[in-house]
């Protein structure tokens, strides 16, 4: 039985859509990674209960970090973006957690900068706050090695290939590195967006909306590099496809990161036989209803989407871009 709802919630389902392709379905992701990293930092004496969590997040990290405040008894703090929507900010409100809401602002890199500058001003003013820091602080890890150890269960004695956007880099990362601690062939598919500078594409730019919770405008210490094989690079219209077609020939309801991930786990699926690919659902997709699947009808045909296989990020062209990353250190050049 749980003790919190934060548990349940945060318990993802490993769903067989088919053979060899599996979804890791997360209600809200983040929940198992802030419960995690809050239950540390409490055992080891970094905060007390009591004591107040800050961070800015976008979304989802602001409602994870609520729940696992309201689990442990500390209070939240947020500094969060305009993605922040109406139903999450009532929620917070009630839950207990302080929200302060940046103003709209196109653009995404100082839209970041602005955030990373408020948390400063509150920490000048509040030493005793504890920031979280969740796209640099790899205590954002640990939640993953549950799920880990869970997929390595269920998935049975094939190897794995594991894929998911990257925006603080903690999923696909933590889980990489624990499933490849009991079994070294794991291989690691990354999913950005265009304009991400994470893995070196910030000079690319998608003119649809951007795919809310991956790819940054400024380097983030969680994302270690050298975990993965290869990059996909996904445009808003290819992954519009990829999450109509999910709801649609598999009936999982999820967001446009997870609509990345499947286009690029089907297609791994396809090159590597002897492989079962497991790929993250971060989210449900109702905070994508106006935006993506009131357009159904636009969406092209999976079938018809191919990735152009790129060999440096000056090759890189919407809507869809692969990439043998070879666990290279850095984000390199982005010629
Ligand atoms: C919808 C969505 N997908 C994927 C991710 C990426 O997860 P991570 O921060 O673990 O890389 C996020 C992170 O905010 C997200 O909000």
């Amino acid at each position: 039985m749980d003790q919190h709802i934060a548990e349940s919630v945060g318990r993802p389902d490993l769903i067989r859509l088919d053979d060899r392709l599996v979804c890791l379905r997360f209600e809200t992701m983040k929940v198992v990674s802030a419960l995690a990293a809050v239950r540390h930092l409490l055992d080891t004496g970094a905060v007390r209960r009591g004591d107040t969590l800050l961070d800015s997040s976008s979304g989802i990290y602001a409602y994870a970090l609520a729940l696992a405040c309201h689990r442990y008894g500390m209070r939240c703090h947020i500094v969060g973006s305009s993605t922040v929507d109406h139903t999450l900010r009532t929620q917070l409100a009630v839950l207990g957690a302080t929200l302060e809401q940046m103003e709209p602002c196109d653009d995404l890199k100082l839209d970041q900068k602005r955030r990373v500058e408020r948390i400063h001003e509150i920490l000048a003013e509040h030493p005793e706050y504890h920031w979280m820091r969740q796209y640099h602080d790899d205590v954002h890890y640990l939640g993953y090695r549950a799920v880990a150890e869970r997929i390595r269960r269920s998935a049975g004695a094939a190897p794995l290939t594991v894929v998911g956007g990257v925006g603080s880099g903690a999923s696909t990362g933590a889980l990489a590195r624990y499933l490849r601690q009991d079994s070294p062939d794991v291989e690691l598919v990354g999913v950005q967006p265009y304009g991400s500078v994470t893995f070196g594409a910030g000079h690319v730019s998608d003119p649809e909306i951007i795919i809310a919770g991956i790819g940054s405008s400024i380097p983030f210490a969680n994302v270690d590099h050298a975990l993965y094989d290869t990059l996909h690079w996904i445009s808003f219209d290819a992954a519009l496809a990829g999450s109509v077609d999910l709801l649609r020939r598999h009936a999982v309801f999820a967001g446009l990161s997870t609509g990345a991930g499947y286009l690029a786990a089907r297609w791994e699926r396809g090159r590597a036989p002897g492989r079962t690919v497991v790929f993250i659902a971060a989210d449900t997709g109702h905070r994508y209803v106006d935006t993506v699947y009131a357009r159904h009808r636009e969406a092209g045909r999976i079938e018809d989407l191919v990735p152009q296989a790129v060999s440096g990020q000056s090759e890189l062209a919407l809507p869809w871009s692969r990439m043998q990353w070879d666990r290279s250190p850095g984000p390199g050049p982005a010629a």
